[in-house]
């Protein structure tokens, strides 16, 4: 290879090259599984020195005994977390500038020199922002092993693989057997499909009013949601009613605010014109505000709801005194709902959820 800004080069004493002592594997595993993963392998390896590294879901494993013996019981093992594992013989520190493509082909010289007779590759995994590519670093590293057209290059299924690993200023290189690097199942994965995380914890709890008190929409339904940011409740809304009038003075996630059946009235409950805003099939009300002044918010917004109409209110714990809140939401709540139905359900903190009808008195006074 042509030397890479020869100049700057510093001389190999200065690579800070550390060849190391212990049996080295550096372990990848789904971000935010790293704790999951840690207790994995030290079920495995007892005895072994298991750290997360900085760049998440990098795990760095250092033991005393041979690592084929602990690869073999990686592999052996039923795991959840463990993604890729690679055995590592030397770490140096680089910089992020090309020059350090030449250092790290000098420091990939003082590997095992790969068996020249048995196929080869370089497997780069870079993380960081350098001024050179993975490729870059590829093939600058197979130029401290390949000389004459040995050992032959294999990229689809190489014998033997010279691994770098890059964490933005840290590189670790391994020249390993290919069997030694693992490729396990990863059992755990996401805690939610792509798309999936909710806009905000309270999602959970409409999700779960829904589930327990096994409430249906009719076709075309249209749903007012009351202190509706940051949109958890809004989005869930969406996937059941034909079109939901959100109101909140504070903003909606940009996933919700763009959906095409949302509306955002960018106002206070209170500032409502109820003449503009039409009929409702569900009202559901998870607005930060004293229990019984939102009962009667939600009591001003029965006129708007059609016969059968559902309405869902969390009742906000403002005090300790949690079963005052409860009685003085219900009295005023009692004068425009019936069958009114409070349950305190997981996703609840200092809260409770009330789930009611539109009373038949109300009923023929609205609509
Ligand atoms: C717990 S958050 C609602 C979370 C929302 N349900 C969700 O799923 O993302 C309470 C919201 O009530 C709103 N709020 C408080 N007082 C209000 C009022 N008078 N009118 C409308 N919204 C109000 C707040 O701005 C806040 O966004």
């Amino acid at each position: 290879m042509q030397a890479l800004c020869e100049a700057k080069i510093p001389p190999m004493t200065d690579l800070h090259v550390e060849m190391l002592k212990r049996s080295t594997l550096l372990v990848t595993c789904p971000r935010g599984w790293e704790r999951e993963a840690r207790q994995e392998l030290r079920r495995m390896l007892p005895g072994a020195t298991v750290e997360s590294l900085y760049i998440g879901g990098n795990i760095i494993v250092q033991f005393d005994e041979d690592a084929g013996e602990a690869l073999r019981r990686i592999s052996d093992t039923k795991t959840w977390t463990i993604a890729h594992v690679t055995p590592v013989q030397m770490r140096m520190p680089i910089g992020p500038g090309r020059e350090w493509l030449e250092r790290m082909q000098q420091a990939a010289a003082r590997l095992g020199a790969a068996d020249t007779e048995r196929s080869f590759m370089v497997a780069v995994d870079r993380r960081g922002d350098h001024h050179f590519s993975s490729h870059d670093v590829v093939m600058a590293v197979a130029d401290a092993f390949v000389e004459g057209g040995k050992p032959p290059v294999d990229l689809e299924t190489p014998e033997q693989v010279c691994s770098v690993e890059i964490f933005q200023d840290l590189c670790y290189m391994g020249m390993n057997p290919a069997e030694h690097l693992l490729r396990k199942e990863l059992r755990r994965m996401r805690l939610w499909a792509p798309g999936g995380r909710p806009i905000s914890r309270a999602e959970l709890k409409l999700r779960e009013a829904i589930r327990q008190f096994e409430l249906e929409l009719p076709e075309g339904a249209r749903a007012l949601d009351l202190g509706a940011a940051p949109g958890g409740w809004t989005r869930v809304l969406a996937e059941h009613a034909a079109e939901v009038v959100a109101v909140d003075p504070g903003d909606l996630d940009e996933r919700v605010e763009s959906l095409p059946n949302v509306t955002h009235l960018h106002c206070r409950t209170e500032e409502l014109d109820p003449a503009q805003i039409g009929h409702f099939d569900l009202l559901v009300n998870d607005m930060n505000m004293e229990p019984q002044r939102s009962a009667e918010l939600m009591c001003e917004m029965a006129p708007l709801l059609q016969h059968g109409a559902v309405a869902v209110m969390t009742i906000k714990f403002t005090t300790r005194q949690r079963s005052r809140h409860v009685r003085e939401a219900l009295a005023v709540l009692e004068r425009c709902y019936g069958e009114i139905e409070v349950l305190r359900m997981p996703h609840n903190a200092k809260e409770t959820t009330a789930v009611m009808r539109l009373s038949e008195e109300a009923q023929d006074a609205s609509v």
